[in-house]
């Protein structure tokens, strides 16, 4: 299990092509981010190739969900050492506004549907500014369940088709990369096996996924790739098969 990223590329440049490899479409590079003083992410490095899901794993309070929001250039916490950089964009110098605009979809664990507004209404205010990406009317070709309740107010949803409409709301901007917390999250199992084919359906369409969940094993089965954080640092970064057969790893960082 290689897990030294540091080296892959120098400072202040954007990633390089390694021979015989495709070059890394999503790469993070030695990041370090702090809520006022606490320091919790601590030197994070990794690569994604464009198309890939990756699963982004690790117990409770490891800094998975402030690795997200360092990606996303949220203001908490602070990124105050490395680079972020998507499709050849530095997203370290940018605000979160303008990394989203650059493609980061982060769909919050929250969900952030907007009270008050119908399932449409949720839709049409995310494309309220470019870059505009799927038509309404092709976010409900992938989630039917969406056209059916298109008139109802968003927050009266179920919690699964909630998920749909904050994976919704991601689509319909341009992105390039989704950014899902805990998705599953309070999910019966038939509903996460309707929302892992719509994420394999997501993956098939090109577009590049960070997954967090507590669920680690269905999180693996629809990853390519996998990384575990303990305590604000990267301990695995491989295949995601490996992780579901690796028996001592689980039980290590992921108690299960
Ligand atoms: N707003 C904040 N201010 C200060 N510390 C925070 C804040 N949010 C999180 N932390 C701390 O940062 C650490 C990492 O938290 P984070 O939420 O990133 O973990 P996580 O891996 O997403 O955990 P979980 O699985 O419980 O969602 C924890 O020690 C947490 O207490
Ligand atoms: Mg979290």
């Amino acid at each position: 299990m290689a897990i030294d990223t540091k080296e892959r590329k120098a400072p202040g440049v954007a990633p390089i092509q390694a021979k015989g490899t495709a070059p890394a479409f999503f790469s993070v590079y030695d990041i370090h981010a702090y809520y006022g003083e606490s320091y919790i992410v601590q030197g994070v490095s990794f690569d994604i190739r464009e198309g890939e899901i990756l699963a982004l794993l690790g117990r409770n309070g490891a800094g998975k969900t402030s690795t997200l929001r360092t990606l996303a250039r949220l203001d908490n916490p602070e990124l105050k050492h490395g680079e972020i950089w998507l499709d050849h964009q530095p997203l370290h110098d940018m605000q979160a506004h303008q990394a989203a605009k650059n493609g980061i979809g982060l769909v919050p664990e929250d969900r952030r549907i907007i009270p008050g507004l119908t399932v449409e209404e949720n839709l049409i205010l995310a494309q309220i500014e470019p870059p505009i990406g799927w038509s309404v009317e092709r976010i409900y070709e992938l989630f039917p369940r969406l056209g059916e309740r298109r008139n109802q107010e968003g927050v009266t949803l179920s919690g699964g088709e909630q998920q749909m409409l904050a994976i919704g709301r991601a689509l319909a901007r341009d992105i390039k990369l989704l950014l899902l917390d805990e998705p599953y999250e309070g999910l019966a199992p038939v509903i996460v096996q309707e929302i892992e084919k719509t994420l394999e359906n997501i993956k098939k369409l090109g577009i590049t996924t960070i997954i967090v969940e507590q669920n680690a094993v269905a999180a693996l089965h629809i990853s390519d790739r996998a990384i575990i954080m303990d305590m604000g640092e990267v301990v695995f970064d491989g295949d995601a098969q490996e992780v579901l057969e690796n028996e001592q790893l689980r039980h290590d960082y992921l108690a299960i």
